[in-house]
Formats: structure tokens, sequence, C-alpha cells
């Protein structure tokens, strides 16, 4: 096993240079390629940043291989280490293919090849798997480093990750985590989006999104069942609760066919309603189109909104890619009468500036150019087309359409570039924005405050009957009858395979609450026990119940003014490590933006063993319910509800409830005191 003596212990873990440089290899063409990042750095922190590349390299190579470094810097703003990248197509194996010293060793292997996977990935060569900056790691070396690291990795060690780093293995024990991994924590006076671009382009912070660098990406299906969750949930709100087919006949427009926003033709089409998403990257429009993720595309707007008007009137699902600006369709459909039903935006507005957003009026090829070469006409153009983009927001919202915020901080970026009006008390963010977001209005109380949350298990076989089996197996762990979320989820399940989620590895994303997830948890490991099926990688998306503190986001609904505090996060993190998750995740920034949230998930292998059991039932329920208790501190109903149902169902655990005060006595006396002052 190259690093190891005879007793297998750890000689030392170096990339292999025994016969030289490897060969640089060609760019695969048709792959898309990351935009130039900007170039940040004044000389001496030029320096600074080649000094800290070589440091994964031998010193007699240094002469060899820093032109190419820097020249790396100068055309992308940062230093990726392109000729350490295995060549080909790299892609999430069955974990036998792996090498290892423990099963969690190998299986991690299999989830970080899947981040990378062409077919996955938006800029594979840059390790970035999805929402335009999400990183697995910083570069090439250091993914072979962790790949090394993960092929000697005992039972009774931890391998620490530092921003993509591998800073080495340490001893533990075999129910401690296997991985602890962190990516971009930043001290609070430096936590700006600015400070951030400077640290990653000296090579010292990578953005890892959320599931990108917490090695948990499923492909788009990881966002499918939460969009179809919100459509259908949004319909219900609007529409009519009691409605059979909600959304038939509905229209609803959005825009982004990337990484995550690709999902939502797929869940807008199994929700039963007519959607037409707006994409100006042709490419991203033929991916989903040949994916089976959009069933029709289009670049004229007439004629997407007449195949939108035939579906409709037969409330027939459709979903249609229309290849251009959003700003673009939604100015066509208020100067030609078109009435939208549900609307929403998934740009990547967390990023806004660093081509996350394609203003209106620029093209995708002219955005590229300009972020390249005059990123400040760029940013200028983004301001204008947000600014118009929230216009005409706010003229099809008077015209009766339901617009929500997606998660993507549109709306903080819209207040960014100037419009305070979309600020509710016109000054500032601290009172949240003029329109909710679906985690105010619909995921918030009606998911995260159960507990409901993106569970999710990949087969690490790669074995597609293992996914039948388990959805199988879930599905009998569910009782339809028990809460309308239940029965939703239920016949997701149900209809996952038909549906052909899978892209990569054989994934399944299914909303669970924490009971849930413990007894399909305890279910699978038995099934793993028998050999029914080989064994399983369980996680799920930062963006859940417990994970993420994020005022614009995942912790928009609580409202007792800590949603400003990132201690829930933290501390989801810090338990799933004392529990004994396989791997545990922290990360800065996640889907809004640097500074703007704290993140964290988890991966746990299930491998059949009793002390697989024993984690799932204490770091499983830990994962699920310490956000449930955070979020009954913070009032809300469903959440008291449910802390209570768990707090009456166990004795071994107790949540502290709150006393409600009554808001209009309160409000009054303040008033009534304040008067007399
Ligand atoms: N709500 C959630 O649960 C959730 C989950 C994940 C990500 N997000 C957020 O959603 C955003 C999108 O994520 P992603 O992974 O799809 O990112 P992505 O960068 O892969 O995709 C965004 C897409 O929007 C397109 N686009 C940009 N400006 C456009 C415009 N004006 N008109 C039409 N198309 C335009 C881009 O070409 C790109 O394909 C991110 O900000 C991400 O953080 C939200």
């Amino acid at each position: 096993m190259g690093m190891l003596d005879a007793d297998g212990r750890i000689l030392e873990m170096r990339l292999d240079f025994t016969s030289g440089l490897p060969e640089r290899e060609e760019f695969e063409p048709g792959i898309r390629r990351a935009p130039n990042r900007g170039q940040l750095l004044n000389e001496s922190e030029i320096v600074l940043a080649l000094k800290n590349a070589l440091r994964y390299i031998p010193e007699k190579f240094h002469s060899d291989i820093t032109p190419e470094f820097l020249a790396e810097y100068r055309e992308l703003g940062r230093i990726y280490g392109y000729r350490f990248r295995p060549a080909g197509k790299i892609t999430g194996r069955p974990i036998d293919q792996y090498k290892g010293r423990c099963v969690e060793g190998r299986a991690f292997q299999v989830m970080i090849d899947n981040n990378l996977d062409f077919d996955v990935a938006l800029y594979p060569y840059e390790l970035v798997t999805y929402g335009e900056t999400g990183q697995v790691c910083q570069n090439w070396m250091q993914y072979l480093l962790i790949k090394k690291y993960l092929e000697i990795l005992t039972q009774d060690q931890t391998l620490v990750i530092q921003s993509g780093h591998p800073l080495g293995v340490f001893a533990s024990r075999p129910d401690a985590p296997r991985v602890i991994l962190t990516n971009g924590l930043m001290i609070g006076s430096f936590d700006t989006a600015e400070g951030f671009a400077r640290a990653a382009a000296l090579g010292v912070a990578n953005y890892g999104q959320m599931t990108a660098g917490g090695w948990m990406y499923i492909g788009p299906q990881g966002i499918v069942h939460g969009t179809y969750n919100t459509l259908l949930n949004a319909g219900r709100m609007k529409f009519g609760e009691s409605a059979e087919n909600v959304l038939g006949g509905r229209l609803f427009v959005s825009s982004g066919l990337g990484g995550m926003s690709g999902a939502q033709p797929k869940a807008a089409e199994i929700a039963g309603a007519v959607s037409i998403i707006a994409e100006v990257d042709p490419s991203r429009v033929e991916t989903r189109y040949s994916q089976g993720w959009v069933s029709k595309r289009t670049n004229d707007l007439g004629e997407a909104f007449s195949w939108a008007d035939v579906a409709m009137s037969s409330k027939q699902a459709i979903s249609i890619a229309y290849g251009g600006n959003v700003v673009d369709l939604l100015r066509y459909a208020l100067e030609n009468g078109k009435h939208i039903d549900l609307l929403s935006d998934q740009t990547s507005c967390h990023a806004v500036y660093e081509g996350g957003y394609c203003p209106s009026g620029t093209s995708f090829e002219e955005r590229t150019r300009l972020l390249n070469r005059d990123p400040l006409d760029f940013r200028r153009r983004v301001d204008l087309s947000l600014r118009e983009h929230f216009e005409l927001i706010k003229a099809h919202a008077a015209k009766g359409t339901y617009f929500f915020d997606y998660g993507n901080s549109f709306m903080k970026a819209v207040f960014d570039s100037g419009v305070r009006e979309i600020a509710k008390n016109g000054r500032d963010t601290f009172d949240g924005f003029i329109f909710p977001s679906y985690v105010e209005d619909i995921m918030g109380p009606l998911l995260f405050d159960y507990g409901y949350g993106p569970f999710r298990w990949v087969c690490l076989s790669g074995d597609p009957a293992d996914l039948h089996a388990t959805d199988k197996a879930a599905m009998d762990c569910i009782d339809p009858s028990r809460r309308f979320q239940d029965h939703d989820n239920w016949a997701w399940i149900r209809d996952a395979e038909k549906n052909n989620l899978v892209v990569g590895t054989q994934a399944r994303i299914l909303y669970q609450d924490e009971e849930g997830r413990v007894r399909i948890a305890l279910k699978f490991n038995e099934m793993v026990r028998r050999g029914q099926i080989g064994p399983v990688m369980l996680g799920r998306d930062h963006h859940d119940v417990s994970g993420t503190d994020s005022p614009f986001r995942e912790t928009a609904n609580i409202k007792d003014g800590g949603n400003i505090m990132a201690e829930m996060a933290i501390h989801c993190f810090a338990g799933n490590c004392a529990r004994g998750m396989s791997l545990a995740a922290l990360h800065n920034g996640g889907g809004v933006g640097t500074g703007k949230a704290i993140n964290g998930g988890f991966g746990l292998v299930l491998d059949g063993s009793k002390r697989a059991d024993a984690i799932i039932r204490s770091s499983m329920s830990w994962d699920v319910i310490s956000g449930v208790a955070r979020r009954a501190w913070a009032r809300n109903g469903h959440a008291m509800e449910t802390a209570n149902e768990f707090n009456a169902r166990r004795d071994d655990c107790h949540i502290t409830l709150p006393f409600v005060a009554d808001e209009d006595y309160l409000a009054d006396l303040v008033r009534q005191i304040n008067a007399k002052i």
C-alpha cells in the first residue's frame, strides 16, 4: 500500500513522484469550465499563493511546475494543479473497486469521485460540484492526498481536513468519526465575500457549498424532493388544501438548470404543474434535456408560452426549458398578459458578482468574457438587471402571482444592488424582506419544525437492485396515514424509481423526520447485516432542520432574534462528532454566500455492525432533534408540538420548552410605558 511499512505503520504521506511529475492531460472537449475568479492578489501575495501550492511538491520539481501554476493563477484566479488530475472520466465506482483498510475509507472515495463525475459536477476540472463555486477541495494535489489517506485510514484513526487540505490522520477509536472536515470557516472580521476570495486565491480557503465540500452530493435528485414538497405545499397554500391535483393547470416559472436548480422542472412535473425554466447557458439546457430532467426546450418565448397554454388547458404536466434570460421571460409574460401562478428564481445569487447571475442584455458568452475583462462593468450590469428583475416580480405579484425566494440569496442580492424597498423595514435586512422565503412560509413551518428534512442514502455497491430493495424497505417504514407529510413521502418513494432520478451513484433522497430516519437507518443496517444488500452511506443535505444557521434561508422562520446566531449548526456538528458519525462536516456560506450561513452535515456508513446500530440510535436522532429543540425554543408551534411528543416518547432525553407570552399584551404595555416617558 505504498506509504506503509510491513507492519502497516505510516512511513510518510506524500504524493508519488517516483516517475517524476505526472503527465499533463488534455482537457476533454465539451466539459464545462469555471470562469476566471479574478486577479485579486498583489505581487507578494502571488508569491505566497505559489509557495502554498508548492507545499505538496518536492523542491526539485519546483522550477518545472511553478510557471504552470502561475499560468493557472493568471488565467483563472486559482491554482488547481490540473496536471495532478487523474486522466479521463472520474466516477463513483462500486466500493469493492477501491483500496482501503476500513469500509469508511473506501466509502468516502466513492462519494468524492461521484462529486467529480463529468455527468454530475458543474465544473469537474476545477473540482466544482455545484452552485457555481462549491468545491470538493481546492486543488488536485489535495484530491490525490485525501485519496491516499483514505486508502490507509484504519478504524482507530480520524482524518482531519481543513478547507480541502488533509492535515493528517490522528489516533481515535472505532466509534469516533473517520473524517472530520471543515470548509471556509473564517475569523469574524475577515468573514466577508472579499476576505474569502483573497483566502481562496491564496489557497487557504475552500468554498464547500454544502454537499460539495461535505462529499454528499447525489446529483440534482438531492434537491428534487425538497422542490417537489415546496411546490406542492405552495400550491396547497395558495390554491386550496384539499384539491386532488392542486397544481394541475398551474404555471410555475423560475430560472436555472444548473446543479441544484436543474431539479426544478423535474420536481414541477412530478407535482403535476406546467413549468417554464429560463437558463442562459445552452450547455446546461442540453444536459438537462438529454438527462430527461426537462421535457421540452426552445429559445422562443412565444413557443414556450404556447406549449404551456396547451398543457395548462388539458391539465397535463410538462416542463419547458427556455434558453434565455429570466428577466426577458418575465418582461415578455407581462407584456403579453401571461399569468404566472408560482414564481421563483434559482440563479446562483450567493455568488452574484462571480458569474452566478447573468445580467439581462448580456449573453452567456459575453458574461464569461466580461468576468475576465471587466468585472466592474459586469457588476454594474448585474445591479441594473437585478433592479429590473425586482420591478418585474412586483408587477407580476400585483396581478396575483405568488413569488417566493428559493434560498439562493436572491432578495439579499436585490437589496445589495441598491433596492431598499425589498427590505421589510425599507432600511436593512434585520426584519426580512417583503416577499417570503420558502423556508419562512413553507419548508420551515411544514417540514423543518416537525423534523422532516433531506435525508438520503447511497448504495455503495453501485447495484441498482440494492437501491430497489432500499426504496421498498423505506416505504415499508412509513405510515402514510400519520400526517400529510408522511403521505407525501410515502408516495414519493413509491414513485421514485419510475421517475428515473438517478444521476451518478445509486442514491435516493427522502424527506424524513427523526423517528423515520432512525427507523429506516436501522432497517437498512439490518439488511446489510443479513447480506441482502451491500454497505450503505447515509447522509443529508446540510440544508436541514438542525444543520444550518442561515437567517436568509434555513433559520428564516426562527423569530426570536436568534437567527443571526450560529450555535445550532455548531452544536449539531459537535454532537455528531461525539456520537460517532463516520464523517462530520462544518462549512461557512453554503447556498447563500460567505458570512451568511454556517452549515454542517454528516456521512454514516452502514456496515451491518451492532456498532452502527448504536451510532444510528444516538447520532441520527440527535442530528434531527437538536434542531427541533432549537426551533421549539423559538416558540415555533409545530416544533413545540414535536418536542413535546419527543419528551413523552423518550425517558433518556429531554427538551426544554418555552412559556409563550401574549405579544399583544406586551406590545400594549411597552407602548403605554413609552408614552409616559
Ligand atoms: N433552495 C434550496 O434548497 C437550494 C439548494 C441548493 C442550492 N440553492 C441555491 O440555488 C442557487 C442555484 O444553485 P445551482 O446549484 O443550481 O447553481 P448553478 O450555478 O449550477 O446554476 C444556476 C444556473 O442559473 C443560470 N443563470 C444565471 N443567471 C441567469 C439568468 N439571469 N437567467 C437565466 N438563467 C440564469 C446559470 O447559467 C446556471 O446554470 C445557488 O445560489 C444555490 O446556493 C438553493
